[in-house]
């Protein structure tokens, strides 16, 4: 086996303390319940460290654990395995919505307690959970003489990877830390400087699959990785600083969150992800009647493309008349929600430096938020209430009760937050423990109103929607939004297909799909100029995101204008937003992607399939369906020479019967997508 530096320090002072001492043992052992995951807890030299094994091949060699502390020494050397105990568990459990209806948390347990040889004998437990797709550990500071209060000023966590597999990350900018927002890059593990998480990567021999992640972040900084570039393949947990640069104050006791390692033979069996919601408590919520997953419009596009405004004048976009207009069209095609931003005040200057000049309850006076409410309700719609922080944290904290009881009192129960900044106005960087504890704060009191959430640029999702169901759904990565914007060049054909493998493993996002007018204004493709917005995927690829792209809140982003006189409507009328059951058919990160769902507690499956730039046939097996049931198919697929660089618009439209032994050919044009809805007969 390999050895990873940090693991294997050359100290005598340490290993002559080890020997001395003599250890209770020196090695513990978990396997997951199916014994092909194996996760290896040994000392040496003083030293805690892990490893993680699939069918006996090492997948992380051995890898340090420990802490550094402010004020305090390390919490690495010198170290002795106390105790050691175990626990199995297997039990089903349901989700109040969500990808898949039931879920199977079904692991082996090792907690292993560590103390440090010498004064002050600090302790700490070191809980393994094995599952049959991965595994999770978190460290457990109980209470004890030793440890008080303490500041973390860096976690040692090591994950040396056994292979220099192929990974997809986005880089996590060491002085900025607060941006999620970009476009995917792919290459060897062996190169990645500092990077997010979920990291997804494929072992050389094509038949192994690890997503590196947290779960269950409550009271901590986010995790992000940092490679060290050499040959030795180790990444190292690195945590987001609060301003004065410590990166955790705790108090024993105490628990981190979990840092999880899923693992797939098969890259179509990495979603839906279940690892993390399995290492996150119960539901909390006494009663889960009154959330709804739903589809929305909104006042948004609007301002994305320049021809409305969040703040007040002539082309000020929420106004009482132009709400109205989306409540009726929104009621018209069945949707349960209208999104309406830049209703409050402090949109007028540059909303990012005022941010703390945001009202969260004083509308502009254009906007008559009581008769909207009322207005929407008489027609069986709800407004969802944005509010936009820009990182003013405490201006937002002051404001939480207020705000909440008066969206309340209008019958309110949705809000889409928003946190546009670079660090947070106290100077606490965006993934810091401050961050963390503000998110934590949202969610709990938006619960305690009765309120959905929708967050945009958030805390990464380590699974809180399983305690917090009204936690719905959040951005945290490049969106839709980006090709409004033109200036980079948008998103790419690729990059949905990546996202599904990398962020959408962390749970939904608001991805805001549907966007007809895909030239944004424009009558044809070409001539433009390369930094010309434009959506860079046919039209077909737009409906299939809605159920390639998972999220319990789902928009039809563009305006309403957009979809009068188009067929392919009535795709997003008709596709579901809640699902009994997921099955990605066919995928390679990176080139394109087929999931089937079933919607929740009805007999409809939709099938999504997007590319990137190139064209490509499938075959799909509707082997999923009842068998001996007959079913239509109403498919939505890109027309004849359809591409998404000069020809996006063509959708032709076809019925056709099926039954679970009919092979679909499915031909997705260059930047493409497919579409289907198969209903019994
Ligand atoms: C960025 C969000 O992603 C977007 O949806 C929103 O419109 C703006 N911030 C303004 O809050
Ligand atoms: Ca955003």
């Amino acid at each position: 086996m390999r050895r990873s530096p940090g693991f294997f320090i050359p100290c005598l002072a340490v290993a002559a303390l080890a020997t001395a001492t003599t250890p209770l043992q020196s090695q513990v052992r978990v396997a997951s319940p199916d014994g092909r995951n194996q996760v290896t807890v040994e000392l040496r030299e003083g030293r805690l460290g892990y490893s993680l094994a699939r069918d006996r091949r090492a997948v992380i060699l051995p890898s340090l654990l420990g802490f550094e502390f402010r004020g305090a020494p390390p919490l690495r050397d010198g170290l002795r395995i106390t105790d050691s105990t175990r626990q199995s568990h297997d039990e089903w459990w349901a989700q109040p919505w969500g990808e898949v209806a039931r879920v199977r948390d079904h692991h082996n347990e090792l907690a292993v307690t560590v103390e440090e040889t010498a004064a002050p004998q600090r302790r700490f437990i070191l809980r393994i959970r094995a599952f049959d797709d991965g595994v999770g550990f978190r460290y457990e500071f109980p209470e004890q003489p030793g440890l008080g209060g303490f500041e973390i000023s860096d976690e040692l966590t090591e994950f040396a990877l056994a292979d220099n597999a192929r990974a997809w990350w986005i880089p996590s900018n060491w002085a900025r830390m607060d941006r999620s927002e970009m476009l995917y890059s792919s290459g060897p593990m062996s190169v990645l400087d500092s990077v997010q998480t979920p990291l997804t990567m494929e072992f050389t021999d094509g038949r192994t699959f690890m997503v590196i992640h947290e779960a269950n972040l409550v009271d901590y900084a986010r995790m992000f990785l940092r490679g060290t570039r050499t040959e030795n393949r180790l990444l190292r947990a690195a945590l987001a600083p609060m301003a004065d640069g410590v990166k955790v104050r705790g108090r024993a006791p105490f628990v981190t969150p979990w840092r999880t390692i899923q693992l797939a033979d098969r890259v179509t069996d990495l979603a839906p992800s279940l690892l993390g919601l399995n290492l996150n408590p119960p539901n909390a919520l006494a009663s889960t009647d009154w959330i709804r997953p739903m589809k929305y419009v909104g006042i948004w596009w609007g301002m994305h493309i320049g021809t409305m405004t969040w703040g007040s004048g002539p082309k000020h976009g929420a106004t009482t008349a132009n709400t109205r207009r989306y409540i009726d069209f929104a009621a018209a095609n069945g949707f349960g929600g209208v999104l309406v931003e830049g209703w409050n005040t402090g949109w007028d200057g540059d909303w990012i430096k005022n941010r703390n000049a945001f009202s969260f309850t004083q509308a502009y006076p254009d906007y008559d938020l009581p008769a909207l409410a009322a207005y929407a309700r008489e027609k069986g719609v709800r407004l969802i209430v944005h509010n936009e922080t820009s990182g003013g944290i405490q201006n937002y904290e002051r404001q939480l009760d207020s705000a909440y009881t008066l969206y309340r009192s209008l019958g309110l129960d949705a809000i889409k937050s928003g946190y546009v900044t670079d660090t947070t106005a106290e100077g606490h960087s965006h993934y810091s423990q401050y961050m963390v504890r503000h998110y934590r704060k949202v969610v709990e009191t938006a619960a305690k109103y009765g309120i959905m959430l929708d967050v945009h640029e958030p805390m990464h999702d380590t699974g809180e929607r399983r305690t917090w169901p009204n936690m719905m759904t959040r951005e945290g990565a490049r969106g839709q939004e980006y090709n409004a914007w033109g200036g980079d060049g948008g998103n790419p054909p690729e990059h949905e297909t990546i996202l599904f493998f990398t962020r959408l493993l962390a749970g939904p996002m608001d991805f805001t799909p549907g966007i007809f007018d895909l030239l944004i204004g424009r009558d044809s493709a070409g001539p433009r100029r390369p930094d010309q917005p434009r959506i860079r995927t046919t039209l077909a690829k737009q409906l299939a995101l809605y159920v390639v792209m998972y999220s319990p809140l789902q928009m039809a982003a563009d305006l309403p204008e957009s979809y009068e006189r188009q067929p392919a409507f009535q795709f997003i009328r008709d596709v579901a937003v809640d699902w009994d059951t997921t099955r990605v058919i066919d995928a390679r990160i990176g080139d394109y992607v087929v999931v089937a769902r079933r919607e929740r507690g009805g007999k409809n499956w939709f099938v999504g399939a997007i590319t990137d730039e190139v064209g490509r046939t499938l075959d799909v097996p509707l082997s999923f369906l009842t068998p001996g049931r007959r079913y239509v198919a109403e498919i939505y697929a890109d027309g004849p020479k359809a591409n998404w660089l000069d020809n996006p618009l063509p959708v032709t439209i076809t019925r056709r019967p099926v039954t679970s032994a009919t092979r679909l050919r499915l031909v997705l044009a260059p930047g493409g997508g497919q579409a289907i809805r198969i209903r019994p007969q």
